[in-house]
């Protein structure tokens, strides 16, 4: 626990949470579709990122369908006290694994009462509205009617705060002129900085900005860049990616996600690496 505290911590929700987390898409089967190939393996990475400390699990019902929120309840209910589990909605799966929006009132209502039913929770801590104007990126568009509906869950008891995903600065400042906006979480690493500038304009603000795909996500970042500087300091290329986000803002919250035991023990060291500003120089220029 000692090592990942190095990571510091921030302000999620209600809670303070620290800033290595664990993301868990990754351990639903192939695709995020269907269970995967050692359901015990997956139980394991989840006990040993809570015994070392991790407080913070991204989550989402549609991964898998259900899978990874099924495998987090056997895992780990009941659930430590400071344990934050964000979840999302907005999507839903069809029989071949494919990515289906469903963000009318009844779908985000279901997706809801699904996700307490398989965390075993009477009230999810966090839920992000995942866009799905476009599957891939942030898309324009209004998310008024989806929020007016998250509110309503809220409003019922069923969700204590809201956050947003995928996302573009002017949707996050529309939906701050109707509720208190918890957390972002978007696609960002070293070599993807498209939200550069709302990162900062976030922590200005003191909201946590949540990198989905710190590591490059189903294809791992690669670069020479990174190899380079990993190997000065004695450290993984993963290691070093982490490292770089932890110093890039102090409102990012990590969520790396991997269904080994070994890959877990070795981004949760990424709490101890302190990159040089000469290295974090050349990382800066990898984008
Ligand atoms: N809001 C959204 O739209 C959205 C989209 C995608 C993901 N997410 C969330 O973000 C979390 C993080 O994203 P992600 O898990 O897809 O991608 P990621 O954390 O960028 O990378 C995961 C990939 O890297 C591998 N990996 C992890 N640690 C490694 C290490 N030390 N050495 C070598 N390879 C390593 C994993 O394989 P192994 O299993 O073999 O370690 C896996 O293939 C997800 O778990 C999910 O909760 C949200």
């Amino acid at each position: 626990m000692s090592s990942i505290n190095k990571s510091g911590s921030y302000q999620l929700g209600h809670r303070q949470v620290r800033r290595l987390g664990y993301g868990a898409m990754q351990l639903a089967g192939p695709g995020v579709f269907g269970p995967p190939k050692d359901p015990a393996m997956a139980v394991r990475v989840l006990r040993e990122a809570v015994a070392a400390g991790v407080n913070h699990i991204d989550t989402a019902d549609f991964y898998g369908p259900h899978v990874t929120n099924q495998l987090i309840k056997q895992a780990l209910h009941p659930y430590p006290d400071d344990l934050c589990l964000v979840t999302k909605v907005s999507a839903r799966r069809d029989e071949k694994g494919g990515w289906i929006p469903a963000f009318s009132a009844q779908e985000l209502t279901q997706a809801v009462e699904d996700n307490l039913r398989h965390l075993g929770l009477d009230v999810l801590e966090i839920v992000n509205l995942r866009s799905m104007l476009d599957i891939h990126q942030p898309k324009e568009g209004s998310l008024e009617a989806p929020l007016t509906a998250l509110a309503e869950l809220q409003h019922r008891g069923l969700i204590r705060h809201i956050g947003l995903s995928n996302v573009t600065p002017t949707q996050i400042a529309d939906a701050r002129k109707m509720m208190p906006i918890a957390c972002v979480q978007n696609f960002y690493n070293l070599a993807q900085r498209a939200d550069d500038a709302l990162i900062d304009q976030l922590a200005a603000q003191g909201i946590p900005y949540v990198p989905f795909f710190p590591l490059g996500g189903f294809t791992p970042l690669q670069s020479q860049v990174l190899v380079d500087v990993a190997h000065r300091l004695q450290a993984t290329t993963m290691q070093v990616a982490l490292a770089w986000l932890l110093q890039r803002s102090a409102n990012i919250l990590l969520i790396p996600g991997t269904s080994s035991p070994a890959h877990l023990k070795e981004n949760l060291a990424a709490a101890t690496l302190s990159l040089p500003p000469a290295e974090l120089q050349l990382l800066n220029g990898v984008a």
